[in-house]
């Protein structure tokens, strides 16, 4: 399915991620924005809905500033753990740097080498993400969701397939060229040197077709999807309008925007600042609607208290599926029940008074009747 389809009445899409839920081949969903607006809580929803439909469900965190664990409230490693209390929800958490760590640094490497990794930007962070795809692909989940981290990191990361595929593909011209200095290459990317080079070379052409499976999926919007989250400001606006234009440049598809921290008209709410803040969101929220009239839009209340624990995710994430209403929204207007009961009791006037003339009509009739009778 590419973008949500706007049906010939013209209504804009449903107000709701149930359209992932129900995606039933879906395999990686990223969900990214700018910092802070609340990736971590998404994600972490959206995989407690999945997992309700899908045999198994793994979230990922690549965001080298872990959050997941705040989120669920349980420690988590870079393999796959068991989220407390479901029998199907599986949670890790990667970070890309540290892989990068094993290599050798720059001084320990030949300038050969080291001039190599600096040809091929972000391939040691590529090559790490990759091994760990690798491994996930071979798990088996049903559904894998990314909590990436801030926009700029995850557009780097989305766009390691070619840039892995580039570095391999050099190496692999290297090989033939340089048969001797391969080993002190292939040491770079942390493969064991007792192998033989032909062992290297099937390895790293086994990547290749990783990669390459990998970035032919990432490219199928039956198969990936990628969530934005933002919220009702300026600088929100801003960058997931430049996210979404990034994603159609890999052509990883897009078609849910989730809007959290919106300010509701709850009946409670006196605040001029609140007020204020209400009216400064609309406006960007108009202008959200506007822009992406085609996506799914799901709006999130700003609530009071953060979203900690598996039960706080459990119950905020229905919000995802059915829009959120505020307390005045489903409360009956003071002014509505004075305005019925005003109809009511007109109604009432007028029909004791039509009551009243059927009952002089009839009398009158009977009299007529009567009178000729008689
Ligand atoms: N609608 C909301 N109402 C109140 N608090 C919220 C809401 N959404 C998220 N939070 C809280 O705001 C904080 C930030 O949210 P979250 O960690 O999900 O953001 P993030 O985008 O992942 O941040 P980072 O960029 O740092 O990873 C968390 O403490 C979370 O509980
Ligand atoms: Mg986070």
């Amino acid at each position: 399915m590419m973008a949500a389809e706007i049906d010939g009445s013209g209504e804009l899409p449903e107000a709701s991620i149930r359209n992932i839920v129900e995606q039933e081949e879906l395999k990686w969903i990223f969900v990214g924005g700018k910092g802070g607006v609340g990736k971590t809580t998404c994600s972490s929803m959206l995989a407690i809905l999945l997992a309700k439909v899908r045999p198994s469900v793994l979230i990922i965190s690549t965001d080298p500033a872990h959050n997941l664990s705040d989120s669920f409230q349980q420690k988590f490693t870079k393999t796959p753990t068991l989220v407390q209390g479901f029998p199907n929800l599986f949670a890790m958490e990667v970070d890309p740097n540290v892989e990068g760590d094993d290599l050798p640094n720059a001084e320990g490497m030949s300038s050969f080498v080291s001039e190599l990794a600096n040809a091929i930007p972000g391939i040691d962070e590529a090559m790490s993400f990759a091994e760990m795809l690798k491994l996930v692909q071979t798990m088996d989940y049903s559904v894998i969701v990314f909590d990436t981290a801030p926009t700029g990191h995850t557009l780097r990361l989305l766009q390691f397939p070619s840039t892995l595929e580039k570095g391999l593909t050099k190496m692999m011209a290297l090989k033939n060229k340089f048969g001797g200095l391969i080993s002190q290459v292939t040491r770079m990317f942390g493969v064991n040197d007792e192998f033989g080079e032909d062992a290297i070379m099937g390895k790293l052409e086994g990547m290749k077709d990783v990669i390459e499976q990998v970035n032919k999926q990432f490219r199928d919007p039956d198969l990936t999807t990628f969530v934005c989250v933002c919220i009702p400001e300026f600088l929100s606006l801003y960058e997931t309008e430049r996210l979404v234009q990034e994603l159609a440049k890999f052509e990883i598809d897009t078609h849910n925007i989730v809007i959290n921290q919106v300010i509701y008209n709850e009946e409670d709410v006196e605040s001029k600042l609140l007020k204020a803040r209400m009216r400064m969101q609309q406006k960007y929220l108009d202008q959200f609607y506007m822009l992406y009239e085609d996506f799914h839009i799901t709006l999130l209340p700003l609530l009071p208290e953060e979203v900690c624990g598996v039960e706080a995710l459990k119950q905020f994430s229905s919000n995802l599926l059915i829009p959120y209403k505020s307390t005045s929204d489903k409360k009956v207007p003071e002014e509505k029940v004075d305005e019925l009961e005003q109809r009511v009791s007109t109604l009432r006037l007028q029909l004791k008074e039509a009551e009243s003339e059927l009952d002089r009509l009839r009398k009158g009739k009977q009299k007529m009747y009567d009178d000729s009778v008689s």
